[in-house]
């Protein structure tokens, strides 16, 4: 979505709003399987995500979950015996859209069994799950199952025990455990490129305005050996990149070895599986991005020279106000730091316009900063209250909506107006692209991205395919796009060391 295009958006002020499409931090349009598969128990599934890039994730577990229970997958909700929407709590609006989909899924089932045709079984999975249960099951008796971020074991039970006595069932529990370690997830709907790793699960930060906490439970930390393995399966399957996620990935940290492992050590880890794997990493905090990880940037080729580190305010005080835990001067000491030891590296950010009690002069702060650290890109939403917060607790939501419109349209003005510049400023540059298929517009183009996370089109060449990396100069950009000519292929490895080439 180009925000500048489509300000249609700005009439829907809690809507996720990206600079960088195809690259959205939350998914605005619902994911679901690309194919229908075998089902072995004659049962079909129909999975539909939203949310973050978690949530496509965890939809890949609960694949495996039910795959491994015979369960097959549908590529309609026509075709299925059982949908799952895997639900977002972000925003208002988030849960509305949810909503709306829970009604429709609904109405089929009612039409099914006056029909005499095959039941459907509604499940609710993910972050709604556990604050709309009751409203869902009992007010306005919607749903056939729940199941919270925790609770996907359980989903082969909760179907048998939903089909058995025509009840509902619920299992909302939050763990202090669960990591999925063991699961190889089922990657139903990658291009077998890029793929999802979860290392960690649930948040402690209780930042004012989020709902997160409250819906996937405490911080813990998968294994190490279980996400390298993973990494390492992804390798031999012909992956060439992994973003490896969590709410806050800097926290990372676990016992192993006889001794701590920090995130910095398990990116240096995985950067060691394969010369040719190209590593993200999403999302990282920045009360404790430490200068080690900013190290293994500079010294890992393989690590991508792009940090997704969100500021969400520029004043200090609506910082102090969300309980963010750092300042501004914090902050912006910390992209000095990090453009110091990693010449060249790219931010994005996420931003809120439009907290509790937010002033104009704190809004133009917003806008200084933005001025100031010259994002490529970033996510900009208006405040969204969200029940049980301490914002909603402590605070009251009193920016005017049409104010909150009118600064969070300031806002994508700016960045789009940045995201062009900086994007001229690669006009002439060489840049390698992980080519990840054919470009929307055309199949006579390839799509890419370079190491900064810069989406690249370029005229297909004979012999190139999806999954090779190719040299590619900049001739030409939008606000969102860079468009570039071929050069050559070529590998990793041999672009970070071009001497050595041959
Ligand atoms: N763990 C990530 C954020 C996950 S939520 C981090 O700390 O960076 C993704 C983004 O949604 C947040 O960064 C924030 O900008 C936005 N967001 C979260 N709660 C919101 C709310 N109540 N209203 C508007 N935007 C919100
Ligand atoms: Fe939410 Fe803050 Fe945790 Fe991110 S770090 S998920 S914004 S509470
Ligand atoms: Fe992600 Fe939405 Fe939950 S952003 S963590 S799916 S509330």
């Amino acid at each position: 979505m180009n925000p500048i295009a489509d300000l249609d958006i700005l009439a829907d002020t809690t809507a996720p709003v990206s600079s960088a499409p195809d690259a959205q931090s939350e998914i605005d349009q619902p994911r679901t399987v690309a194919a229908s598969a075998e089902a072995p128990n004659g049962r079909r599934v129909f999975i539909e995500t939203y949310g973050c890039q978690m949530n496509v994730a965890d939809s890949e577990l609960v694949a495996s979950i039910l795959g491994g229970e015979g369960y097959g997958l549908a590529a309609t909700e026509d075709e299925a015996d059982v949908v799952l929407i895997n639900t977002c709590a972000i925003r208002e609006k988030a849960e509305d859209r949810v909503r709306g989909r829970l009604a429709r899924f609904r109405a089929q089932k009612t039409k099914r069994l006056a029909a005499g045709e095959k039941d459907l079984t509604i499940g609710v999975l993910g972050c709604m799950a556990e604050r709309l249960r009751t409203k869902l099951l009992d007010q306005e008796k919607l749903v056939d199952i729940v199941a919270g971020p925790d609770a996907y074991r359980d989903l082969p039970n909760l179907l048998a025990s939903a089909d058995e006595t025509g009840q509902a069932a619920v299992n909302v529990h939050l763990s202090r455990e669960e990591t999925y370690a063991d699961l190889t997830p089922v990657r139903y709907d990658s291009n077998g490129v890029s793929a999802f790793v979860s290392i960690m699960r649930g948040c402690d930060n209780m930042c004012a305005f989020c709902v997160v906490p409250f819906t996937r439970g405490r911080e813990r930390s998968r294994p190490v050996t279980s996400i390298l393995s993973e990494c390492a399966q992804l390798v031999e399957a012909g992956y060439k990149e992994v973003t490896v996620l969590g709410q806050n990935v800097n926290s990372y940290r676990v016992d192993a070895d006889g001794h701590a492992v920090d995130f910095a050590e398990l990116l240096y880890r995985i950067s060691l599986l394969s010369p040719e794997l190209r590593i993200r990493y999403s999302t990282s905090h920045p009360k404790d991005c430490s200068d080690e990880l900013l190290h293994v940037h500079r010294e890992r080729p393989t690590v991508c020279d792009f940090i997704h580190l969100p500021v969400q305010h520029g004043n200090t005080d609506v910082l102090k106000r969300m309980r963010r835990t750092y300042s501004r001067e914090q902050y912006l000491e910390l992209i000095d730091r990090a453009r110091a030891i990693v010449p060249d590296i790219a931010f994005s950010t996420d931003i809120i316009a439009g907290f509790c009690g937010e002033t104009d002069a704190e809004h133009a702060d917003t806008i200084s900063l933005m001025e100031q650290v010259r994002y490529d890109h970033a996510f900009m939403f208006a405040y969204s209250e969200r029940p049980d917060t301490y914002a909603a607790r402590k605070y009251s939501d009193d920016v005017p909506e049409a104010v909150k419109k009118a600064r969070l349209s300031e806002i994508i003005t700016l960045q789009n107006a940045v995201s062009l510049e900086k994007n001229r400023q690669r006009i002439g540059r060489r840049e390698v692209v992980l080519v990840e298929g054919t470009s929307k517009r055309s199949d006579e183009q390839l799509r890419g991205r370079t190491d900064s996370n810069h989406m690249v089109v370029f005229d297909r060449p004979a012999g190139l395919a999806k999954g090779d990396y190719a040299l590619v100069e900049v001739t030409d950009c939008s606000s969102a796009t860079l468009h570039g000519t071929f050069v050559s292929a070529t590998t990793l490895e041999d672009a970070a060391h071009p001497s050595a080439a041959v």
